[in-house]
């Protein structure tokens, strides 16, 4: 229970990896801002995974906001500030993939994907760094992805937008280095959520065979690492991208 009464906010909290982040933030005594987009089911979704949380003994609220808008964005992390008094975590998971060909990729493809995954990480930043410079005490962790260290086919945009929050981390890691806030990304492989479920069979296969512990990963092998990245035990860390990915990337 190393995070006792520490304030995390979660984005695209409400399924997914976000959820298995929030579960394990949750677990280690953190309460946590559950932030989700209104559709598709993730306001149904966001408040069944608070009141679970509730029932289990732990504090969550939902947070709506669209992470692509600064002034959302903005009003999430007060959202969270006034909830519960203080934010001491942010971790950057909302993300988007719009697949397809750099010849075939629409302008509006492009920007979506940058505009959620890369802007929706430098506006929570940008407003949650303010509370934790006052605070002389953060934790930020961003999802990134393998596909922004190696590529991957059919995913110019994505991989831009992880390779960019990649640089984002590093750049950011040494502005706060001196105020006792850590900035660190996990760059997951291929794990087991909505966002790859739609992978026909034979490209799982395929798949797998280029993953050296021969499986694909579960939200929780990620969560894991982010628990630990913003908990004292990772005090001395900054700035790194760590893979979670079964040895897909190896260093
Ligand atoms: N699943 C994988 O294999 C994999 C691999 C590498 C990285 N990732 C990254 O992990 C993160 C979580 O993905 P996931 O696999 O759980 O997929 P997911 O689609 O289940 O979760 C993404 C969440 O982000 C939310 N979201 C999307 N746009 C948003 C916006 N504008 N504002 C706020 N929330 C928004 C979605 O509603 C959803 O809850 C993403 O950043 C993704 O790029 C996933």
């Amino acid at each position: 229970m190393g995070l006792v009464d520490r304030v995390a906010l979660v984005t695209g909290g409400s399924r997914g990896i976000g959820k298995a982040i929030a579960w394990e933030l949750v677990g280690q005594g953190c309460q946590v801002g559950v932030n989700y987009i209104d559709f598709d089911q993730n306001k149904e979704q966001a408040e069944e995974l608070v009141a679970e949380i509730i029932q289990s003994g732990g504090k969550a609220f939902a947070v709506k906001g669209n992470v692509a808008d600064p002034s959302e964005a903005d009003a999430m992390v007060h959202q969270v500030v006034n909830h519960f008094g203080r934010i001491d975590i942010l971790v950057n998971n909302a993300g988007i993939t719009r697949d397809t060909l750099l010849v075939r990729m629409k302008e509006e493809d492009w920007d979506a994907v940058i505009d959620v995954n890369l802007k929706g990480t430098f506006n929570c930043c940008k407003s949650a760094v303010k509370f934790m410079i006052k605070q002389k005490y953060g934790k930020i962790v961003n999802i990134a992805s393998v596909v922004g260290l190696m590529g991957n086919v059919g995913q110019v945009n994505y991989g831009a937008s992880k390779a960019g929050i990649i640089g984002l981390t590093k750049s950011l890691a040494r502005e706060l280095a001196g105020r006792n806030i850590n900035v660190n990304a996990v760059a997951p492989g291929f794990i087991e959520t909505k966002m790859t479920e739609s992978l026909p069979e034979s490209a799982r296969e395929n798949l797998v065979r280029q993953i050296p512990l021969q499986r694909l990963g579960k939200p929780e092998d990620v969560a894991h690492l982010v628990g630990f990245l913003v908990s004292d035990k990772a005090a001395y860390i900054t700035g790194q991208t760590i893979p979670v990915d079964g040895g897909m990337v190896m260093n």
